[in-house]
């Protein structure tokens, strides 16, 4: 028998850039040339501008709103007020999460920043000239800031709007089994406790928001250019809302400057410049400034959270009660699947085993801009990662155990998957305890006591935080996963051509991902077609499969498998071809990348390419000619990346200033299809949890302002700030993914906080300090240590 050695072989996965190889993203040839088209880009004839005019207060009832002298400046085209919007329907829209939202206030202004009308003018600065020009009389109501005065029953009511709300609650719900975890409590030896807030923080894409509208009245077609993480979900909504034919409805997302959640909601200021193009019959342009994205869209977190972990003294965890209320702002507005809408309660047990859990958590109104959105997150994973990490580390202290050893205890083992969390959830698949021991031999985790012991004697604190997190992402299984009633599945649709390069196009929309690069080595992996010759396209609904978009960490379990799929199914086809062009069976054909051969006879072959043409030149009798298809994805279970990630840092007691000496990351997100990208997706997620746990701060006064609106008060880290990070991996493939990929893209965000602000805790053990709220500040440490002594 001839061996494969003796025929020309196929090409190498990494002659094709194949799964596994560290391609370099095809995106940025385009990027750094200055070559994106992004929004502000596009550029219409006839085209207007708008800019909207937002409210100073954050609670007050209209009384008036005069327009005449805005309307009389030269190169307005038209001042657009609730009001008007009222007239066609338009004044409200629902959100996301089964809420409703003012597209411009009508009755009451609900938070600072709020949009209360828009100017369509001939040049944006005519715009911005004309907003000072309206005039708006306001009748100011008592502001609600924190969500716990908020749902106290003599709460003033913030959304008087709603039939029968009565207070300020939006939403309850629950998790687990009470009686269950009551009997664990009951058992316990100790009951440990944490009380935390996890601050309201801002993606802060460097792109902020905006569209052009153009509806054309001649034709009735809309074409919508908007930074859009989700754009056919939100052509079926402005479908439904604005009640224009969807066929006729076309939504483009160009190019994204980053994302992380903030671009997946509905806002106004789309709604306003679609209805605006609507009424004038001319395209018209909205770009939103870097304050009124700051202000007005996308916030996340805001959780205040109450936990208890039941331990023995042994150091086995009996149950977990939490207790969460949630800062909403004034609408509802991110997007929630409308089942299981707490993503908390996925992961909120951790990467622990144990029997029982109860977690209650409560959404309220307040008069803030709208919250809650997913950054960089699936519906409050960070959150829940956050609480579980910080409260197993305090668990070991009180039982005087070393941190590690009791997560080693605990952990759910690799034979213990499929696992059946108490909440209700199945972890796929995961190797706890091999991630951390890979993070503390990488960070030296048995020289830390040395290491303590010499930095006291040179006055610093020295100490190390860990975080071992679980996390669920790729919504969804649709049976689970719905937003707005569309269910959570993704698509692809391939193309090979007759010369054997291929289109992909895909369902999902990447602001930064690399998704050219990653979804076309998907391809060459299973086709052995070379990455570099498959085109992805994404984001524009007229040209690609419906899907629900990017978000979430959910392409490559959603759209990535959606890939796989279709491109083995054009394999098979591909095999009908080349066992007619070989004139051999079908079952006689064997596959090697970018090739069929006859079993035995290596020399006996046809490539992919060879086989392309033939599907459009010579394809057996009987055969649908070309090589084409379309696969949509329904996953059967969300994927659990995890990972461990060790930090250690040293305190300065004498300012309360810390800083990371190390920090090591392990994650696990099954197969790596390019371990590259995947690294940047890390490092950036980790520079991430970094600013959120040591900076960044978007509070209000008691008056409702926001303080946070730029850049000066809102801190975004540079490089110069930024640790250093020593990236590690292991690799435990999911189980249901066509190639075992689990999503990474939030993984870091979601695990490191707790790791940065567990080192900063460790450190001041001497002061048995066991809570700084994040962001932990100079200030703050310092505070704490001067309250510790005090005693
Ligand atoms: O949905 P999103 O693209 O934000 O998140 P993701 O699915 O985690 O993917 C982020 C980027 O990392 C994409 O370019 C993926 O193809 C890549 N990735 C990878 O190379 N290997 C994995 N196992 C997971 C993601």
């Amino acid at each position: 028998m001839t061996t494969t050695e003796e025929h020309a072989p196929g090409p190498t996965t990494a002659e094709i850039g194949g799964v596994g190889h560290s391609v370099k993203r095809k995106e940025d040839d385009r990027f750094i040339q200055g070559g994106g088209q992004y929004i502000e880009d596009i550029s219409l004839p006839g085209m207007l501008h708008l800019a909207l005019l937002r409210s100073p207060l954050p609670h007050a009832r209209i009384v008036s709103i005069d327009a005449s002298a805005a309307e009389q400046l030269p190169g307005v085209v038209a001042v657009v007020t609730g009001e008007a919007l009222a007239a066609h329907g338009l004044a409200w829209m629902p959100t996301l999460s089964g809420d409703t939202q003012a597209v411009l206030a009508t009755d009451k202004v609900r938070f600072q920043g709020q949009e209360v009308a828009g100017v369509v003018a001939e040049s944006p600065y005519i715009a911005w000239d004309a907003l000072e020009l309206i005039d708006v009389e306001y009748d100011p109501l008592p502001p609600v800031i924190n969500p716990k005065v908020a749902l106290a029953a003599d709460a003033p009511v913030i959304r008087d709007d709603k039939e029968g709300q009565t207070g300020n609650s939006c939403y309850e719900w629950e998790a687990g089994d009470k009686a269950a975890t009551d009997q664990a409590f009951a058992q316990a030896d100790k009951v440990v406790s944490l009380d935390t807030h996890y601050p309201r923080s801002h993606p802060a894409p460097l792109e902020t928001c905006g569209c052009v509208a153009d509806l054309n009245p001649v034709t009735g077609q809309a074409t919508i250019y908007m930074t859009s993480q989700a754009p056919h979900a939100i052509r079926t909504l402005f479908a439904m809302v604005a009640g224009l034919p969807e066929e006729n409805i076309r939504v483009v997302s160009p190019d994204i400057g980053g994302g992380f959640g903030n671009k997946v909601p509905i806002y106004p200021g789309y709604v306003v410049a679609t209805a605006a193009s609507l009424l004038i019959g001319k395209p018209v342009k909205w770009i939103e400034s870097r304050s009124e994205n700051l202000i007005s869209t996308g916030f996340a977190r805001d959780y205040y959270m109450h936990a208890d972990l039941a331990v023995k003294n042994d150091g086995t965890i009996l149950g977990l009660r939490v207790n969460m209320v949630s800062d909403q702002g004034a609408f509802y507005a991110d997007a929630q699947p409308s089942k299981f809408r707490a993503g908390l309660f996925h992961v909120v047990t951790g990467s622990y085993d144990y029997p029982a859990a109860h977690v209650v958590t409560q959404g309220a109104y307040t008069n803030k801009a709208p919250g809650g959105v997913a950054y960089r997150c699936s519906f409050r994973i960070t959150e829940a990662s956050y609480l579980i990490e910080r409260l197993v580390q305090n668990a070991a202290y009180e039982l005087n155990m070393d941190p590690a050893d009791f997560r080693m205890k605990n952990f759910i083992r690799p034979e213990q998957f499929p696992y059946h969390t108490p909440t209700g959830f199945v972890y796929d698949s995961g190797q706890y305890a091999a991630a951390l021991q890979k993070a503390l031999d990488d960070v030296g985790y048995a020289g830390m006591p040395k290491e303590k012991e010499e930095a006291r004697t040179e006055g610093k604190l020295v100490g190390v935080g860990i975080a071992s997190f679980t996390e669920a992402v790729g919504a969804g299984p649709s049976k689970d996963y719905d937003i707005a009633g569309l269910k959570m599945f993704d698509s692809a649709e391939l193309r090979v051509h007759p010369t054997g390069k291929a289109i992909l196009k895909l369902g999902t929309k990447a602001q930064g991902q690399g998704h050219e690069t990653t979804y076309a080595q998907i391809v060459a992996n299973e086709l052995g077609i070379p990455a570099s010759d498959i085109a992805v396209r994404e984001g524009d609904t007229d040209n690609t499969p419906y899907g629900l978009g990017t978000y979430a960490s959910r392409s490559t379990p959603t759209s990535g498998a959606a890939a796989v799929v279709i491109a083995r199914k054009l394999r098979e086809k591909a095999r009908t071809i080349a066992a007619h062009m070989l004139e051999a069976s079908e079952e006689d054909l064997e596959w090697e990348p970018g090739r069929f051969f006859v079993t035995g006879a290596p020399d006996r072959g046809v490539t992919i390419q060879d086989i392309a043409l033939a599907a459009y030149s010579n394809y057996p009798e009987g055969t649908e000619p070309g090589l084409e298809g379309v696969h949509y994805y329904d996953p059967p279970n969300l994927t659990y990346p995890f990972g461990s990630y060790v930090v250690v840092v040293e305190v300065d007691e004498e300012t309360g200033v810390w800083k990371v000496r190390r920090m090591v990351a392990v994650d696990d997100c099954g197969v790596r299809i390019n371990p590259m990208i995947v690294e940047g997706q890390i490092a950036g997620g980790l520079a991430e949890g970094y600013a959120m746990s040591s900076m960044q701060f978007i509070t209000f006064d008691e008056d409702g302002n926001c303080i946070g609106s730029s850049f000066a008060d809102y801190l975004i880290p540079t490089s110069w700030e930024t640790p250093r990070f020593q990236l590690d991996e292991t690799v435990t493939p999911s189980p249901h993914h066509p190639i075992g990929a689990k999503g990474v893209g939030e993984s870091a965000t979601v695990g490191s906080p707790a790791a940065y602000v567990n080192a900063v805790i460790d450190a001041l053990l001497p002061y048995g300090i066991r809570n700084i709220d994040m962001p932990v500040t100079p200030a703050r440490v310092w505070a704490a240590m001067q309250e510790a002594k005090a005693g």
